[in-house]
Formats: C-alpha cells, structure tokens, sequence
C-alpha cells in the first residue's frame, strides 16, 4: 500500500492571487466580489508567485503532500473550451515543483471557480456546463496526467450548491428550492462524468470526490429523533456520498422532494452514467458535526457566517429537522463546535457505509491572529488538529481505511466571504505586509507528529 499522505490543503482562488494574469479570464467569485465591492482574492496569498517558496516550506515542515486545485478559468479561455496555455504552463510548473520536493500532489478539478462565461448562462443551473466540465477534466488528465495521482472532481458539492442556490450567502446568492435540485443534480452528473472520462481515458491513478461531511448525532433515541437525524443526513451528506460512491440519489430524498417539486430535470440516461462511474475513494472535509432534534418550530434554523459576523438563515425546506447546539461543547470564534470524537465517528461510519477508502482532505481550526509576531502560537490549534488526529488514528485503528490527513489550510488564505481575517494556516501571511511567510508553532508541531507517525501504512 502507498504511503500514508500528510499535508495541508488550498484552493485556487483562496491563494493564487494573479486573478487576471497570463490570460486567465474572469471566474463567478471575481465578478461577484467586484460588483459587490467586496473583500477579495485578487492578490490573495500570491501563491501563483511564490509557490516555490510555499511548497520548500511544506517539504521543509517535513509534509509529503500537498491538495491544492486548478483553476478552471486560468486553463479554458472560453465557452468553445479553448485552452489557455500560459495556464496549462504555470500547473505544470507547479507540479514539477511539488515533485523535486517530494510531494505528492492530491488535485482537484474544481473548488468554486466557475468561469464567469458558464455563469453568464445560470452555472450550475446551466445542463451545458456539465460537458464542460468533461471537458476541463479531460484538458487537465491529458495535460497533468503523468504528473498527479490523485485526483478529485469537486470540492464540497454541499456546500457551494447550498449556499450559492439555497442559503444565498455565496454567488449566485439565491433562496431557492427548485433551483438548488438542479444545480445538486448537474454537479454530482457533471462528477459521474469526470470520472466517465477519467476511466475511458485510461489514465493512471484515483478519482475521487471530497464532502464538506457533517456526521449526524441526535439528542436522543427516540424514533422522531431518529428521522430527524436520516433528514439531516440527506440534507447534508447522502445527496453527495451516496451519489458518487454508490451511484445512486438517496430515494426517500427524492420522493420527499418529487411531492413538491419538478424533478422532470432527472434524466433515466444520465443516471446510468452516474451509476456505473463511481468513484475509487472520498475525501472527508472535518470540521463539525450537527446535533439534531425533530422539527417543532416554524422553520429549521441553521446558524452561518456572513462576512465574519454570526448570522442566521431561515431553511426553507420546512418539517425536516432541527439543528441544536451541545451546551457542553466549546465552540470557535466562529461558532463551529469543537467535537474531535465527531471525526472518530464519522470515520467509522462512513467506511462501513461506503467501503471505500477515505483521505481527510480537510481540518482545521479558523482564527482571527496577529500575525506580525515573529511566531503565531496557535496552541489552540495545535491542540485542536491533536484531538483530531487521534480521533483519526482511533478510527483506523477500529479499521477503518484512512489514507491521510490535510490541515486546512497549508498556509494562511483569502478565507471566501471572511476575507483575510479567518485564518487556518500553519504558516502565516501577512497580507498587510509584503505577504511574507512566517511558520506558526502549529507547523513545527505538525512536522514532529509526522516525524514521529512516520508513513503509517
Ligand atoms: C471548506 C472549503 O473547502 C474551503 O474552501 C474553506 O475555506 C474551508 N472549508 C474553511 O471554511
């Protein structure tokens, strides 16, 4: 078996910067944040740079991976799906980097960036972005295929559909029902078909998927609690999970929704290609479980954050269930729950459910820091990944098939609608300042618990 992978995690727009250079064109986040005169990533980390200087750190902090994404609409110029060559140029130079460091790179297709020409034309609510995609994806296999191993088609399906068409906080901001379906539906096809040309191509590797995952607990054992509980699995997990691992939309979600909505958009052709080109592993982002308890108020309440304040938004999908919050629990800045043991749990579920194996591909801890110090020392962090990390061990050790584990982030990024100030790296930047690099107290450590692990499998 390969050796066991531990690194940090980034994406394209959280840290390339260079929004416009080298014939990169414009994605739905750069026309969103500009219209909106909002905090953005235009500059970001830099990362399109100094990652050199990025990926010697990683090497340096004794990692042997690295999951980072590529950006869409710095590889395809335009709606025809012609390539951009300084784009395919910078990647490859990117990945050659990682491997004269001896790090393994762990891809992904897509982690938000819609080119703004697919948006121009309703995104994901558009069918024609889902051949799009195949073809990105196949740009990329041909272009990077001797250079990556891992691959994953999409980062977070949950949480870009949710919030972009359900919640509204992300572009294109909406709140609707009927739209979120489709555009859930047109991203798990457009994954089916990922990986449909993944294995038609032949290329060597795994293609997987990574899941925002929300283990579901319940405040007790009753038998509402217990549907509450499979409502808040739909909502959050199964839609994704079961779909690209299982080939198959959870049925009672679908049925529930067919009795108010048109599903006449589900197409008996598309759903033998999602059945047969399941994926070969998850990856599981962990930050937090849900607590849920059965619907007895007027709407589901779900707590978000909007530009780095606590907000609130009404679920519109009424009689599912209710998500509460543990008294006993300690909670970040941002109000996310602390639950390590949701980790062990959630691992272990998701393996006897999936049978896969599973890579961590995301975990952290998002603080706001004062990082002109000379050393950030984030023991709050530290102490957060160490709960984590044993929460993982247990896990294999209970057998289940954990191939690795990614902090997010590998250094600190332009953080989506908390603009600079949620930072999760173990190197800190300072944005205000030239963005130079200073590893936290987090990243040594991280450096001695690899060290000490060593390659576990
Ligand atoms: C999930 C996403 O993949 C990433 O883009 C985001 O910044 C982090 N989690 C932190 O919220």
């Amino acid at each position: 078996m390969d050796k066991f992978l531990w690194g940090g995690a980034t994406a394209s727009y959280q840290c390339e910067g260079a929004w416009d250079e080298d014939g990169k064109v414009e994605s739905m986040w750069d026309r969103y944040l500009h219209d909106e005169n909002l905090e953005n990533g235009d500059v970001a980390s830099d990362h399109y740079h100094r990652f050199e200087e990025d990926i010697r750190m990683m090497k340096e902090g004794g990692q042997n991976s690295y999951r980072f994404s590529l950006s869409w609409p710095r590889i395809i110029r335009n709606r025809e799906g012609d390539v951009n060559e300084k784009g395919i140029a910078f990647y490859k130079k990117l990945l050659a980097t990682c491997h004269e460091y001896g790090i393994e790179p762990f891809v992904t297709l897509y982690h938000w960036d819609l080119p703004q020409y697919w948006e121009d034309t309703g995104g994901w609510l558009d069918h024609g972005v889902c051949d799009a995609f195949a073809h990105f994806a196949k740009v990329c296999f041909d272009n990077f295929g001797d250079q990556v191993t891992y691959w994953t088609t999409f980062n977070e399906p949950k949480w870009f559909v949710v919030n972009g068409y359900f919640i509204g906080n992300y572009p294109p901001c909406l709140h609707d029902v009927q739209k979120t379906m489709i555009a859930a539906y047109n991203v798990m096809y457009a994954s089916a078909l990922g990986v449909k040309v993944f294995r038609e191509g032949g290329y060597k590797g795994e293609i997987g998927v990574v899941h925002s995952y929300t283990p579901i607990d319940g405040v007790d054992d009753t038998i509402e609690t217990q549907i509450a509980m499979r409502n808040a699995d739909n909502y959050s997990n199964n839609w994704v999970l079961d779909t690209a691992v299982l080939g198959e939309f959870p049925i009672d979600l679908i049925t529930r929704l067919s009795k108010d909505y048109d599903i006449s958009f589900i197409k008996a052709e598309e759903l033998r290609i999602i059945k047969k080109f399941t994926v070969d592993y998850i990856g599981l982002n962990y930050y937090a479980r849900a607590l849920v308890k059965p619907y007895t108020t007027g709407e589901t309440q779900l707590i978000f954050n909007h530009t780095g304040k606590k907000g609130e938004s009404k679920i519109l999908i009424k009689n599912w269930f209710e998500q509460v919050k543990d008294p006993n629990s300690e909670f970040t800045q941002w109000d996310t729950e602390i639950y390590p043991k949701g980790l062990q749990d959630g691992l272990l579920k998701a393996y006897k459910k999936y049978n896969v194996p599973i890579y961590v591909t995301e975990n952290g801890v998002g603080v706001r820091e004062d990082v002109s110090v000379d050393q950030v020392n984030d023991d709050y962090r530290i102490s957060f990944m160490n709960d984590h990390i044993n929460a993982l061990m247990n896990a294999r050790d209970m057998g289940a098939d954990i191939r690795g584990y990614y902090a997010w982030s590998s250094f600190d990024l332009y953080s989506w609608k908390n603009g600079h100030e949620k930072r999760y790296g173990l190197v800190a930047v300072d944005f205000k300042n030239g963005l130079v690099r200073k590893p936290k107290a987090s990243y040594y450590w991280f450096k001695d618990v690899i060290t000490s692990k060593g390659e576990i499998i």
